[in-house]
């Protein structure tokens, strides 16, 4: 068969045209995942700031409890056995065991990478919220994680309506829907034991104080701090000042570890200096109870300005 030169021509050219596109979209590809490896989110670190934040920032932390990871140390055990008074002490290996027959026993969010950026919303509880209209900005976030009772029905415009992620303790437990993950704060043995009768025999309704015996929450989506990520938060982060770590900061600090964009709302006082929650009149103190509200705020302060984490007042 005769192929005539016109067809031929036409051939060379397309194969020439073709591998010449080939070449520019390999480079553009090439170039483009040298940048998505090299950063995706929070680029704006300088060296200086990264060697900070590596200074503090412990990567490889264990951040939730599992079967696997949960055995402590001597060290973490008494760090964490000393910060609140119990008068019966039950076998933390085998309340563990007990949880993660009833809980995900996972290693969750280790799906690190350099070409993730998933963006989270810490919303605290500060009066500065009011008046703010942070809200879609907040539901914006691919993560939005609330602490304590802090309501969104009624100040959606201000706070946002979305929760993903809820930290609380037995003491200050509430109600959740049935999106978002209750993620515990234990800091006891029977705060663990709380949280498997809340899903079962409901029958402690008392720590220090009255707690509630049931909570409403999704079962598959309870997660618990790990015991050595509060001690990594206090140790690193905070350079042991205070007693241990507020819930706010250890908020934060969950969040850096499984966000790669962290956006903060609802900490500090409001434009006047007054410090109280947004939901009621009840002030709370920058420096209260067994926190360092000085070396918190301090570190938070750091971590905006070397651009790892972005801080809204409410004002400004
Ligand atoms: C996390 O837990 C595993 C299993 O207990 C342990 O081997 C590892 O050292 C822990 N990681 C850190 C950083 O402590
Ligand atoms: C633990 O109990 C002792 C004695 O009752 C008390 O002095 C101390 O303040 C308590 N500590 C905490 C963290 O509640």
């Amino acid at each position: 068969m005769m192929i005539n030169k016109r067809t031929l021509r036409q051939v060379v050219v397309f194969v020439s045209v073709a591998s010449t596109i080939c070449i520019v979209l390999f480079c553009q590809t090439s170039t483009w995942s040298f940048h998505t490896d090299a950063c995706v989110c929070n680029c704006a670190m300088d060296s200086e700031g990264l060697l900070w934040f590596s200074q503090r920032y412990k990567p490889s932390a264990n951040v939730t409890l599992n079967t696997k990871n949960s055995p402590l140390d001597f060290h973490t055990y008494w760090w964490w056995k000393s910060l609140q008074n119990e008068s019966t002490v039950a076998d933390y290996k085998k309340v563990v065991e007990v949880l993660f027959s009833l809980f995900p026993d996972k290693d969750h969010y280790s799906d690190t990478s350099p070409s993730r950026c998933r963006t989270c919303a810490v919303v605290g509880n500060s009066g500065n919220l009011i008046g703010s209209h942070y809200g879609a900005l907040i539901d914006s976030q691919d993560f939005v994680i609330r602490m304590n009772e802090g309501p969104t029905k009624g100040f959606e415009q201000d706070v946002g309506s979305k929760t993903t992620h809820r930290v609380i303790y037995p003491e200050s437990a509430v109600d959740m829907d049935e999106t978002t993950h209750l993620i515990l704060l234990p800091f006891k043995i029977l705060d663990l034991q709380w949280l498997i009768s809340i899903f079962t025999t409901r029958h402690i309704d008392l720590t220090y104080m009255y707690v509630k015996p049931s909570v409403k929450a999704d079962r598959n989506k309870v997660m618990i701090l790990h015991p050595a990520f509060m001690k990594y938060i206090y140790e690193s982060w905070l350079q042991s000042h205070g007693g241990y770590p507020s819930t706010g900061f250890i908020s934060l600090i969950f969040a850096l570890h499984i966000c790669d964009e962290v956006s903060m709302f609802g900490f500090g006082p409001t434009k006047d200096g007054v410090w109280h929650h947004y939901f009621d009149d009840f002030s709370s103190d920058s420096n209260g109870g067994p926190h360092d509200g000085g070396s918190e705020g301090e570190v938070i302060a750091q971590l905006h300005q070397k651009h790892r984490i972005t801080t809204y007042k409410g004002w400004e």
